[in-house]
């Protein structure tokens, strides 16, 4: 990153770029024409600038509803966490009313925790760190600073409870391996000595320490059908420190919670029942879905695949039942005629436990009709089998 680039992103947060951005907004259709427009008055690189943040406006609204007055960067708006996590997260910071986000990025997390509190951002890239400030800035009229450097460890001295998004993307590659996060385990294991009221947010499928599983809460939160984080709950934060806890939110924020001992086996159910049964996102990332079989008193339909049966649908939001039509080896001429004969044409596509590739398979069964279903593939006994079955819940 050289100076000018520097420039020109300050340049992109001032309300001279504003009119450009908002006439880009509008003429967004005729790119062409925009493009010339913009090119008689500015440069190639504040031009392209301008074309970029309205595409990435355009993308981050399936993250935060004010994005249209937002800044981004490509990879700041892919690691950013989406409103709805970052508010039930920053709700989870309770009665602390000082807090520090270290590694802010564009600000996903800092922009919630801001609400109520003092909050400060520490970001090492500049420019993400300028942008970062400038949303606090268009969302609010309280200032929030960012500090463009590396974190240290004093920062977490002064401040009630810390959170921090490691970079998982090192060297091209993302990374599940917290030792090979920026910053990682040794760092974050400094920032617990100087202030245990920490919440460090993981990629689901990241390994958490052992020494961490003790003393921490683990929780795993899905929003719109995917696990979209795991937070590790240090100190005050964990209100269930040694817990794992799988987190739905729906649509509008609101959370359902479960909490209990990963990887408990399920029975085998003799005989599939009326419902097939799949666990949340978060469920089956935090490992409970065992527990979850014991406490619903449901059985597995294989013990190679998470999906479990029932005689009734489930009313928990942690689940999602399927009433089964019916059901038959996976054999994909018979399935298509099932297909046919039953005028479906809308067909969601889902499997576990299986290697079938799913757009291959949308190929070869060339669905026609009015009416729509859901076909589950999972292994069963020594083969595999398809259900066709309706959203029961
Ligand atoms: C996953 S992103 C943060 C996303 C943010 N939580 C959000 O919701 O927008 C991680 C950020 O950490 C920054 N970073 C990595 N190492 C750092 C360090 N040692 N000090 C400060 N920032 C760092 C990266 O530049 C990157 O922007």
């Amino acid at each position: 990153m050289n100076s000018s680039d520097l420039d020109d992103y300050r340049w992109l947060v001032s309300d001279e770029a504003a009119k450009w951005l908002h006439h880009a907004a509008e003429q967004q259709n005729n790119l062409v024409s925009l493009t010339s427009q913009l090119r008689r008055q500015l440069s190639a690189r504040r031009t392209h600038l301008i074309l970029d943040q309205v595409q990435l406006r355009r993308r981050g609204r399936v993250k935060f509803k004010a994005a249209d007055q937002m800044f981004f960067t490509r990879k700041g708006l892919q690691q950013a966490t989406g409103q709805t996590v970052a508010e039930y997260k920053a709700a989870r910071f309770d009665s602390a009313i000082s807090v520090v986000d270290l590694c802010c990025g564009i600000g996903g997390d800092l922009l919630a925790l801001r609400e109520g509190r003092s909050v400060q951002g520490v970001e090492r890239c500049a420019v993400t760190a300028l942008l970062a400030a400038a949303n606090c800035c268009r969302l609010s009229s309280e200032r929030t600073k960012v500090l463009g450097r590396d974190l240290l460890v004093s920062d977490v001295a002064d401040v009630q409870a810390w959170h921090l998004d490691p970079d998982r993307r090192v060297k091209g590659g993302r990374t599940v391996q917290i030792q090979l996060q920026q910053p990682n385990d040794d760092m974050i294991s400094k920032l617990l000595e100087r202030n245990r009221n920490g919440a460090v947010k993981l990629a689901p499928a990241s390994v958490v320490p052992d020494a961490w599983l003790e003393q921490a809460q683990i929780e795993w939160i899905s929003h719109a059908r995917e696990c979209k984080q795991s937070v590790v709950w240090f100190g005050e934060l964990a209100d269930k420190p040694g817990r794992r806890s799988a987190t739905h939110l729906t649509p509008d924020g609101k959370a359902e919670h479960f909490h209990g001992l990963c990887d408990l086996p399920v029975p085998v159910a003799p005989d599939v029942a009326r419902f097939v049964v799949e666990p949340d996102p978060a469920i089956l990332a935090a490992r409970l879905n065992g527990a979850l079989a014991a406490a619903m008193n449901l059985q597995a339909i294989s013990s190679a695949a998470a999906y479990l049966t029932a005689d009734s649908p489930l009313q928990s939001r942690l689940t999602t039942s399927f009433e089964i039509q019916e059901m038959l080896p996976f054999e994909v001429k018979r399935i298509r005629r099932l297909l046919r004969e039953r005028q479906i044409g809308h067909l969601e596509l889902k499997k576990r436990g299986v290697r079938i590739d799913l757009i291959h398979l949308r190929k070869q069964l060339s669905c026609q009709g009015e009416h729509a279903g859901t076909l589950l593939l999972m292994p069963r006994g020594r083969g595999t089998i398809a259900v066709l079955a309706r959203r029961a819940s």
